[in-house]
C-alpha cells in the first residue's frame, strides 16, 4: 500500500485553531472511510503550551459538533516536520511568515494558508484566544468548509 498522505495543521499555540482543524478534518476523513490513507497532526509555532490539552472553549465548541479533541496535546513545530508532511497548512499570515522562515532555511514542504482550500473568500482563521465563545464557532465553520476542499484536493492526489 502507498504511504498515507500526511497533513499538518499549524497555528501559534496549538491549543485553539490547529487542534480544532485536526479534529474536524479527522472526523471528516473517518466519515468518508479514508482514515488508513491519511496521517493527520497539528502543532504550534510557539512552545508556550507544550504538552497541554486544547483550550476548554475549543473542546466545548468541537463537542457541540460531536467531535472530541480533549485528548490532543500541544507540541511545537520542528524543522523536520517540513520534511515529513505533504501538506503544511497554517491558520494566518503571521503563522505563514514564521513557518516560511523555517522553510527558507530547511526546505521541504512549502507552507500554505489552510483557507486557500475554502470558498469563504477569507484568507485567515482569526485567532479566537482573546475573544468569546462565538469566535470558536466561527473558527469551526471556516475550518469545516476548508476541510471539505482539502479532502477534495487529496482525493485527486490519491487518484
Ligand atoms: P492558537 O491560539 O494559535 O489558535 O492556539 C492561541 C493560543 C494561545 C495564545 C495565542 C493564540 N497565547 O497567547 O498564549
Amino acid at each position: 500500500m502507498p504511504d498515507p498522505v500526511s497533513v499538518l495543521f499549524v497555528c501559534l499555540g496549538n491549543i485553539c485553531r490547529s487542534p480544532s482543524a485536526e479534529g474536524v478534518f479527522r472526523h471528516l476523513v473517518e466519515k468518508q472511510g479514508l482514515s488508513a490513507k491519511l496521517h493527520i497532526d497539528s502543532c504550534g509555532t510557539a512552545n508556550w503550551h507544550k504538552g497541554k490539552a486544547p483550550d476548554a472553549r475549543a473542546i466545548a465548541a468541537a463537542e457541540r459538533r460531536n467531535i472530541d479533541i480533549s485528548g490532543l496535546q500541544a507540541r511545537q513545530l520542528q524543522a523536520e516536520d517540513l520534511d515529513r508532511f505533504d501538506y503544511v497548512l497554517v491558520m494566518d499570515r503571521s503563522n505563514l511568515a514564521d513557518v516560511r522562515d523555517i522553510w527558507h532555511q530547511n526546505g521541504g514542504t512549502e507552507p500554505r494558508l489552510f483557507l486557500e482550500f475554502g470558498k469563504s473568500g477569507q484568507a485567515e482563521v482569526p485567532d479566537p484566544y482573546y475573544g468569546g465563545q462565538d469566535g470558536f464557532e466561527r473558527v469551526l465553520d471556516l475550518i469545516h468548509e476548508a476541510s471539505e476542499g482539502l479532502l477534495e484536493d487529496i482525493r485527486e492526489r490519491l487518484g
